[in-house]
């Protein structure tokens, strides 16, 4: 629509770099940040089954440990007071800091411990993935686009990869540092407004922890799609906070499962689908892409798995979840269920007590995601 056009030039025109001034040369300009700026397929065959069951520890007794040994993200905003106002402000809400530019479209924070559990949160999916950064089969690629970057870990760790390539990530928030790679630059931009971006710009877009952010996925996949090189190449990583267990541990009230249901219910109240990895395989298919693969690991929540890697992955996991639980709850229940924040952090003591304990054993999917523009 006309109007919406509008709003998005006037949204490409405030969108600038992370850590450029505002006069900074064309090459780092606004108009640049609104480029976010990705036969049918044989999906793989553990998608159907799902994976194998997750031997238990039996030994396991550090139920009451936390994993504290994560440094804190160095990631800071000092550079960014030359940009204009509406990108550079925060908003605070309940103790927490979120982002201002198109204040109110996400609602988790973006402050210092927001920005450590999603460090953490890479460090545990790289790890899940045997240290490989994507699963697709990249060739060479020149122009990698990462939306919702974050603390923009993954683009900068893409960008020590693929020397040769240049990185772009965007996010509404400017919380990326400055020191970053020659071949890494980060925008201000939201990823669901109308891309002004050049077609066939990109050789590899990626998107991960975007479940819990995005309302209109078919759009966003559309505009990927155009986007894109022929041949070039999408990626979508999530987690499915679906809780599962493959043994009777796992009582029918597990808070975790309760605080799920109402996660889902509040972020549903804004057009947001939590569980999405389900349906985005198919809508892959739909916007046009093809040779999907899809692949889904088993993440325990806890130490509770035998197996020393799966043991790690679970601690990890249990940790960004234990730390973060504050920051991941209270935006979405207090905006959209309209819990008091009392409320929240009354339900969530239920929920520390429970993450804690490695009798039960719970676990999530983790869904990797790709699929290729036609030649
Ligand atoms: C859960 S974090 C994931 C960060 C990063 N992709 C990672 O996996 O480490 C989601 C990020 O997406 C950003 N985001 C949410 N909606 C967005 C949008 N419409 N356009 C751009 N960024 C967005 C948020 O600001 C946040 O930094």
């Amino acid at each position: 629509m006309a109007e919406d056009q509008t709003e998005a030039v006037a949204a490409s025109a405030k969108a600038t770099t992370a850590a450029e001034p505002e006069t900074a040369p064309a090459a780092s300009q606004p108009t640049e940040a609104a480029q976010p700026a990705t036969s049918q397929p044989p999906i793989e065959a553990d998608t159907e089954a799902g994976p194998a069951s997750i031997p238990v520890d039996d030994n396991s007794a550090d139920n009451q440990t936390v994993d504290e040994g994560y440094a804190a993200s160095t990631t800071g905003t000092n550079e960014t007071t030359s940009m204009s106002s509406s990108v550079r402000d925060y908003q605070f809400e309940n103790n927490r800091r979120y982002h201002k530019f198109h204040e109110g479209k996400y609602h988790f924070p973006n402050d210092e411990p927001e920005q450590a559990r999603e460090d953490m949160r890479h460090c545990m999916m790289v790890h899940t993935c045997g240290g490989a950064l994507h699963y697709a089969p990249l060739k060479n690629p020149q122009k990698v686009l990462d939306i919702g970057t974050g603390t923009g870990i993954w683009a900068i760790d893409m960008g020590d990869e693929y020397p040769e390539a240049e990185v772009v990530g965007i996010d509404l928030s400017p919380i990326q540092p400055s020191w970053v790679p020659a071949n890494v630059r980060f925008l201000v931009d939201d990823a669901e407004q109308p891309w002004v971006t050049e077609p066939e710009t990109y050789d590899y877009i990626h998107i991960r922890n975007m479940a819990s952010a995005v309302k209109n996925w078919d759009s966003l996949m559309t505009q990927a799609l155009t986007a894109l090189k022929p041949g070039g190449w999408i990626e979508i990583q999530d987690l499915n906070w679906l809780l599962r267990c493959d043994d009777d541990t796992m009582g029918p009230d597990y808070s975790l499962t309760q605080m799920t249901k109402y996660m889902g219910q509040a972020l549903s109240n804004f057009g947001i689908k939590l569980h999405s990895p389900d349906d985005n395989p198919e809508r892959l298919t739909e916007a046009g892409f093809v040779d999907i693969r899809h692949k889904i690991d088993k993440v325990p929540v806890g130490t509770w798995p035998r197996d020393p890697n799966m043991k790690t992955i679970g601690l990890y996991n249990r940790s960004t979840m234990y730390d973060g639980l504050h920051g991941i709850a209270m935006g979405p229940l207090t905006r959209g269920l309209k819990w008091t924040p009392e409320e929240v952090e009354v339900f969530l003591v239920s929920v520390r007590k429970d993450l804690l304990d490695s009798r039960v054993h719970s676990y999530v999917h983790m869904h990797t995601l790709c699929g290729q523009k036609p030649l």
